[in-house]
């Protein structure tokens, strides 16, 4: 089938962290137009049940992908993905890349073979991360942490509020004070959140750590899988959707256009 060239790439989070994924998909498909889309009215996702989650986000795609007509979907949240994507790939008839906690990279960069899972509380509790923990890290200690406050941080910070050094030195203690954890080398950022606030957790950490995530890789997933597509000529302004406008929601207009989403609309 062919593609129209405006139609767009679609990315869904429940608040901004999915910034941290589209920064790098930008940087390597310049004239994409961009369809941003945050659930600020679901947001935060991360202590949220299973079953809220899994209600929510197929139908918010659903309606995303009917108003919006993109090429692609990601989900730019490791929340919504190691939860409801499969349930979005069934019903969507585009195709839709999920965000994946950044384990195997961990695995494969820690040279003490123990590396910290710092998430959301729901993503840390999915069995999918034991899976991906017993497929590419069998010979490693992987700990894991949740942590609501470090997500607040995140979007505090792209409103450019004053933050809470204490945040990022707590989230950072979540992991090393666990037993192993005065090993621990590593650390996979399972929370497109987190990679925003990676400087702060850096200042925060009482020794260096490798922080890794999956940006990269989503973005040569999406190169991948739109080759041989057509783009526009030039980069149009890229387009942020919110499932709820507030006063808070206004604040982060400023950071959303160093992201190119020029535009805030209500969904
Ligand atoms: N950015 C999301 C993630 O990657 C979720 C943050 C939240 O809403 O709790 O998990």
């Amino acid at each position: 089938m062919t593609v129209a060239p405006n139609a767009p790439l679609l990315f869904f989070d429940s608040g901004v962290g999915g910034l941290s994924i589209l920064a790098p998909a930008r940087a390597m498909l310049p004239n994409a137009p961009i369809i941003y889309a945050a659930d600020s009215a679901g947001f935060p996702y991360g202590t949220k049940s299973e079953a809220e989650i899994a209600a929510r986000v197929p139908a918010l795609l659903g309606r995303l992908v009917e108003r919006y007509r993109p090429r692609l979907a990601v989900i730019a949240c490791n929340t919504a993905s190691t939860i409801a994507l499969p349930v979005v790939r069934a019903a969507l008839d585009i195709p839709v890349v999920g965000t994946v906690p950044a384990i195997k990279p961990a695995a494969l960069a820690s040279r003490t073979r123990v590396f910290g899972v710092l998430g959301t509380d729901a993503t840390v509790r999915q069995p999918y991360v034991d899976r991906l923990a017993a497929e590419h890290g069998a010979d490693c200690i992987m700990l894991r942490h949740g942590s609501a406050a470090l997500v607040q941080l995140a979007e505090a910070k792209l409103r450019g509020e004053p933050l809470n050094p204490q945040i990022a030195r707590d989230a950072l203690a979540g992991l090393l004070d666990q037993p192993g954890g005065d090993r621990m080398d590593t650390v996979a950022l399972a929370c497109t959140h987190f990679p925003l606030v990676e400087a702060e957790l850096a200042a925060a950490s009482p020794r260096p750590l490798t922080f890794v995530h999956g940006g990269d890789g989503i973005a040569r997933r999406i190169a991948y899988l739109t080759q041989g597509q057509a783009w526009p000529a030039a980069p149009a302004p890229g387009i942020a959707i919110f499932t709820r406008v507030d006063a808070g929601v206004e604040r982060l207009s400023g950071a959303l256009r160093s992201y190119g989403l020029d535009r805030i609309e209500a969904l």
